[in-house]
């Protein structure tokens, strides 16, 4: 089978007559740090939300004197928000508009925030959490979104990219603002920073112009063809227009909930499903939440030893290592990235896991060789989960589906990867206990060797394609069901 495989996915590589590309090559500076600047900061609220828990859950233990299950709920009711969020987010992108969604995930995530540093009580946090997850559920689904209609087709993977980059550098962030307010009554002051991402988030949306696709599709064609202008199209707009026009007309007058799940449309479906659960039980999640546990086995003994380990070896390392994917994965492609980072995934859990194995459980030899192999082997995993699994899913989510449903499509695969990863952090405890620490790291490393193989002969090459191109590729007679 040809590594080469293009989205035309069916054997003959057909896939119809060719569409040009409604972005024109090269966006004016202005504009393309609009949309950047929406998708950091989309990002940002993501990452931030996701790491600053740690830091803060010591502090509200200690002012609510709540038991475990109160805390477990306070750390994942915000991925239930997000999840119910990215439904929510779809609705919206494809009803209002991207740009309406991202103002709202921002008012929504400002108000949350808000109301989890003044939270008088438990519940009243719980709550605060779901409002900022809601809103972070809508962002995860408009931002990449809108970067995907907003990029240049040989760009695109780059501009996506850049958002898994921003959920790095806010997880890093939350890391550090951990680490300078950690102390009584500090954790008020971590959720209330996050609104500062959020306001950043309103401004920058403001300024930003609204997807020429999505105007297209809701019958405002005067406006996209301004915006197309805006865009540096001031030569060609009205062809630029055409291909909109002509990729939307081969689609259905008005898409369902359900138009996502017809049978034509089975293929993308099932490659945006299959990554986003692929990302998590493959357990990234699992090891950022729990590097503090394994660094201490590993030989850090103090907290303060171990939270600044987690903060570099794994907050700084997974902002780094994002570059790689930023740097190439428009140049090789979206699969020889995942390819090399489910093989560097892979070894480096099986590499864990016999770390355990060969400890009997726990790694106690602090400076001794599995303490090594289990930092090393940690940081191997980051690097390659940040040039592969992290960007790509986000970015081939974001470019598979027809624009007719790829609002909705997006968000119900986005709200799946909360989903898969709820049920991986609610339940890597459980497992662990169940069938002991080595067994779970090779748990996920099987899962790295199916999804290897599953990438292998399932996810085709979307690289240099224009949207309106592989959507055009699915519906070929002959597309793979
Ligand atoms: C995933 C998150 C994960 C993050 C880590 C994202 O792509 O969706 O679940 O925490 O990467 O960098």
């Amino acid at each position: 089978m040809a590594t080469q495989r293009t989205a035309s996915g069916g054997p003959s590589g057909d896939s119809g007559a060719k569409l040009p590309d409604p972005v024109p090559d090269r966006l004016p500076f202005g504009r393309a740090a609009s949309v950047i600047a929406v998708i950091l900061l989309a990002g940002a609220l993501f990452g931030y939300d996701q790491g600053v828990i740690s830091g803060a859950l010591l502090g509200v233990q200690k002012a609510f004197a709540v038991g475990a299950v109160a805390l477990e709920i306070v750390t994942s009711w915000v991925t239930l928000g997000a999840m119910f969020g990215s439904l929510g987010g779809g609705y919206v992108a494809d009803h209002f508009g991207r740009k309406r969604a991202l103002f709202a995930a921002a008012a929504l995530f400002i108000i949350g925030a808000a109301v989890e540093a003044l939270a008088p009580n438990v519940p009243i946090l719980v709550f605060g959490r779901l409002l900022a997850g809601f809103g972070v559920g809508v962002a995860a689904v408009a931002a990449p979104l809108y970067a995907a209609e907003l990029a240049p087709a040989a760009q695109r993977g780059r501009f996506v990219s850049s958002y898994q980059l921003a959920i790095t550098i806010g997880i890093f962030l939350a890391y550090l603002v951990d680490q300078a307010l950690a102390g009584p009554g500090g954790w008020r002051a971590m959720f209330a920073v996050s609104a500062v991402a959020g306001v950043l988030l309103a401004l920058a949306v403001l300024t930003a112009l609204e997807s020429p696709r999505w105007l297209v599709k809701s019958g405002r064609p005067d406006d996209a063809r301004r915006n197309l202008v805006a865009l540096g199209a001031e030569n060609d707009a009205d062809a630029r227009l055409a291909a909109i026009k002509a990729a939307l007309r081969a689609e259905h007058e008005t898409a369902s909930w359900s138009d996502v799940f017809e049978p034509r449309w089975r293929t993308p479906l099932k490659i945006g499903l299959g990554l986003a659960v692929l990302q998590q039980i493959t357990g990234i999640n699992a090891i950022i939440y729990y590097s503090d546990n394994i660094f201490a086995a590993a030989g850090f003994t103090t907290p303060a030893a171990q939270t600044a380990a987690t903060t570099w070896a794994i907050g700084a390392v997974n902002v780094l290592a994002t570059f790689i994917a930023i740097a190439f994965i428009d140049r090789l492609g979206r699969r020889p990235l995942l390819i090399a980072g489910l093989i560097g995934m892979g070894l480096s859990l099986a590499a864990v896991g016999f770390a355990f194995e060969q400890s009997g459980g726990a790694v106690k030899d602090a400076g001794g060789a599995t303490g090594v192999v289990t930092l090393v082997a940690l940081v191997v995993f980051i690097i390659s989960f940040a040039f592969s699994l992290g960007p790509v899913t986000w970015t081939v989510i974001n470019e598979i589906y027809p624009g007719e449903v790829r609002g909705r499509a997006v968000a119900v695969a986005t709200a799946v990867n909360w989903s898969a990863a709820f049920l991986v952090s609610g339940f890597f405890l459980t497992v662990v206990d169940a069938i002991g620490q080595a067994y779970t790291f090779w748990l996920f490393a099987a899962f790295c060797i199916l999804g290897l193989f599953w990438v292998y002969v399932g996810v085709p090459e979307t690289r240099h394609r224009s949207l309106e191109e592989i959507q055009a590729s699915w519906g070929a007679p002959t597309a793979r069901r």
